[in-house]
């Protein structure tokens, strides 16, 4: 019999709701294409718009499943605006939809946020010369403590406060499992595309800041454990120009949460942009996985968004399931996925609008629907397992 992987399925508000049908179509062609698999799919509704219409950001329903019965969990994206174009805030002023995405990463000890950033073939870069054998690297945003651990007072917070103080936790155990998450991706990974050797970077503020300290020191420690990994280190201010400069140099980063909240924005921009960029959030159990890019309300519905990024995260689900669970069916379902995507790519005609830049400006865009479509087929040309 083959396995059954419970799958929570959150497309959110805005264009979630369209890039994500999209992850399940390719999903479902996958699965039955490689066989020895099968997923079944769990679909609630959550955020901004759920929480204007029901008072509440998701049912107790798709909490408790999405909590405590999911085997992995692919979100769209969450955030929706009102009908003055404000954007939807619970009582407490956090972003309605906050719980499903900063709730779940802390709650259920998502603790590394991987973000690959890859430039493949056929996408431009806004980095002059730099080509796809220049940038591959991943960056692992610590997940659940810094500036986004949950406020542990009630301070009050209105238009008219004159300070307002965001509290930054940093703890021993919340860096040394993200530094641990990160050697052992450096690991597995064939290492900088400038030297092949495997590097793990840690971009944090130690010069000045003594959370960040506490993470640096962190990482040297587990780093005793990784002999064969290369250390390296970066004020973070300094590595937003070394990683424009240099990209190559980079294999694995390591940062606080904050930090690679940003930084990860820039690593999408270099890729190609945000329509390319997947995310998963990890931890022992549970994995949460979405694209980078937010609701983007204005374009939601009409049938223009790029897929790609909701695709490629779908792929590190497999690949995350299939290396949780020693499943091979889904890791080679895992590669097919990221295969299509770039043969899609490379091959440069069927494109959404958000790629049809640099010396792809003359291609005429394609629908979101059509981009899933071409990488369906062209997963019917790639031989299993190749
Ligand atoms: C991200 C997003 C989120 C974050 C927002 C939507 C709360 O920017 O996943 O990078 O700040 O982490
Ligand atoms: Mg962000």
């Amino acid at each position: 019999m083959p396995r059954t992987y419970k799958i929570s399925v959150l497309p959110g508000d805005g264009i979630g709701r369209d890039v994500i049908p999209q992850a399940v179509r390719v999903l479902d062609s996958v699965q039955n294409r490689i066989g020895g698999f099968q997923t079944e799919l769990h679909e609630f509704e959550c955020g901004g718009e759920y929480y204007l219409r029901e008072g509440k950001e998701w049912s107790t329903e798709a909490e408790d499943f999405t909590k405590k019965e999911a085997d992995a969990i692919l979100l769209g994206a969450v955030g929706a605006n009102n009908a003055s174009g404000k954007s939807v805030r619970r009582p407490d002023g956090h972003l309605a939809g906050y719980s499903v995405v900063i709730g779940l990463r802390i709650g259920l000890e998502l603790y590394a946020n991987v973000r690959p950033v890859d430039l493949m073939e056929g996408v431009w870069s806004p980095i002059k010369d730099k080509t796809s054998k220049d940038i591959n690297l991943t960056i692992v945003r610590e997940n659940t403590e810094g500036l986004y651990a949950p406020r542990r007072d009630d301070q009050k917070k209105d238009d008219s406060s004159e300070i307002v103080i965001d509290r930054r936790v940093i703890t021993r155990k919340g860096s040394e499992r993200v530094a641990r998450y990160a050697y052992e991706l450096a690991k597995k990974s064939s290492g900088a595309p400038s030297d092949g050797k495997r590097r793990v970077t840690c971009v944090d503020k130690s010069n000045l800041l003594a959370g960040c300290q506490l993470f640096r020191a962190s990482f040297d420690k587990v780093g005793i454990d990784f002999p064969e990994v290369e250390k390296d280190y970066a004020y973070v201010d300094a590595w937003t120009q070394w990683v424009i400069r240099k990209p190559e140099h980079y294999n694995i980063v390591v940062a606080p949460n904050e930090f690679g909240d940003i930084i990860t924005d820039l690593g999408a921009a270099i890729q190609g942009g945000l329509g390319v960029a997947p995310a998963g959030s990890i931890g022992d159990q549970h994995g949460v996985f979405e694209p980078v890019h937010g609701s983007a309300p204005k374009y939601a519905g009409k049938n223009v968004a790029n897929p790609m990024a909701a695709i490629l995260a779908m792929g590190m689900m497999l690949e995350w399931l299939g290396s949780s669970h020693g499943d091979k069916g889904m890791k080679i379902a895992a590669d097919m996925v990221k295969k299509a995507v770039v043969l899609v790519l490379k091959e440069g005609k069927i494109r959404t609008r958000d790629l049809c830049v640099g010396e792809w400006s003359a291609i005429q865009p394609s629908s979101t629907q059509d981009v899933t479509s071409t990488i369906i087929d062209k997963m019917k040309s790639i031989e299993i397992g190749g």
